[in-house]
């Protein structure tokens, strides 16, 4: 298979910060585009910026939008910390951003390439805005790979998944596109892939400046998971939704359709995947259900190792 080429849309986030150093190894990445999320914009910039100069990436990084289309922005410190990604001892960040305009850079960039992957893994704001503005953008990339929703237990709400919940008005508008060219990496899927102290260990025995910082922020990703769920590791989300375009075929998927709620007091956010057997319901996402973790967080671990 070719070298996908993909724009990642992130909000570092420490599980973003690896599927940064993943993609920039297994993909052709045209572009980082940020968005509010786990930390406010300025600050998932910057953390976007500051894994791109630890790894000595030459990507750009455009920032997008700064709040979600309707709802009130909201973060998610208690997972990444203040910064996003608390944990390792924070360096200056000297890079700067490309530009301001992740949504225009969005469409542009799928207008003058063919086949490029959008691999949205925080709030689906700025992908959303992209469709809005330029519909004819759904023809033309080789599909969506998000981290996000639950088919099951949700994280910030009992039905809702973070990234889902925070702007559930983009996450319908990019349910709504139509075509099975949605693949969703859910919390049923990337809780079966999960970094612990045995990964966190051989990172730090490496040593270098990316492994070591990856070690750290896995003891405060760790540390969150053990003290909020009582779990002994912790999952990598956002990895799951590059891994989904780079090896499909460490997964399986359903096709189903999916819908967001956007307003239930109580289920906001929720994604909710027609599982009924006989469902005329035309399919609109490929559901992640099972992944190779053994071999995927292999993946995950020699993509970190090799910044050395
Ligand atoms: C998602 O929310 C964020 O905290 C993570 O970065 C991931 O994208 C998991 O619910
Ligand atoms: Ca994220």
């Amino acid at each position: 298979m070719a070298t996908p080429k993909i724009i990642l849309d992130c909000d570092p986030g420490h599980d973003d910060a690896v599927a940064i150093l993943l993609a920039a190894r297994q993909c052709d990445v045209l572009a980082i585009t940020t968005v509010s999320g786990n930390a406010p914009l300025e600050m998932t910039t910057a953390n976007a910026l500051l894994m791109c100069q630890l790894a000595g990436l030459d990507l750009p990084v455009h920032a997008g939008a700064d709040r979600p289309l309707l709802v009130p922005a909201a973060h998610a410190p208690r997972a990444h910390g203040a910064t996003g990604l608390d944990g390792p001892p924070r360096p200056d960040v000297h890079l700067e951003a490309a530009s301001n305009d992740a949504v225009d850079v969005i469409i542009n960039t799928a207008r003058a390439h063919d086949d490029v992957w959008l691999v949205p893994v925080g709030p689906l704001t700025n992908v959303a805005l992209a469709i809005r503005q330029a519909p004819d953008i759904v023809e033309r990339v080789a599909g969506i790979s998000l981290m996000g929703g639950a088919v099951g237990p949700g994280n910030v709400t009992p039905t809702a998944e973070f990234n889902i919940w925070a702007d559930p008005h983009a996450a319908q508008i990019v349910f709504a596109t139509g075509a099975p060219l949605v693949r969703m990496a859910g919390l049923n899927l990337t809780h079966q892939l999960c970094v612990g102290p045995s990964e966190t260990a051989a990172l730090r025995a490496q040593g270098g400046i990316v492994p070591e910082f990856v070690a750290g922020l896995f003891d405060f990703y760790l540390a969150g998971y053990r003290e909020r769920a009582g779990l002994d590791a912790a999952p990598m989300h956002d990895p799951c939704a590059v891994l989904a375009v780079t090896h499909p075929e460490l997964f399986t998927f359903g096709a189903r359709h999916v819908e967001v709620e956007t307003s239930g007091d109580v289920t906001r956010g929720m994604t909710v995947a027609d599982e009924r057997p006989g469902t005329d319901a035309t399919p609109n996402c490929e559901v992640a259900y099972s992944i190779d973790a053994a071999t995927a967080l292999e993946l995950i671990v020699d993509a970190i190792r090799s910044y050395g």
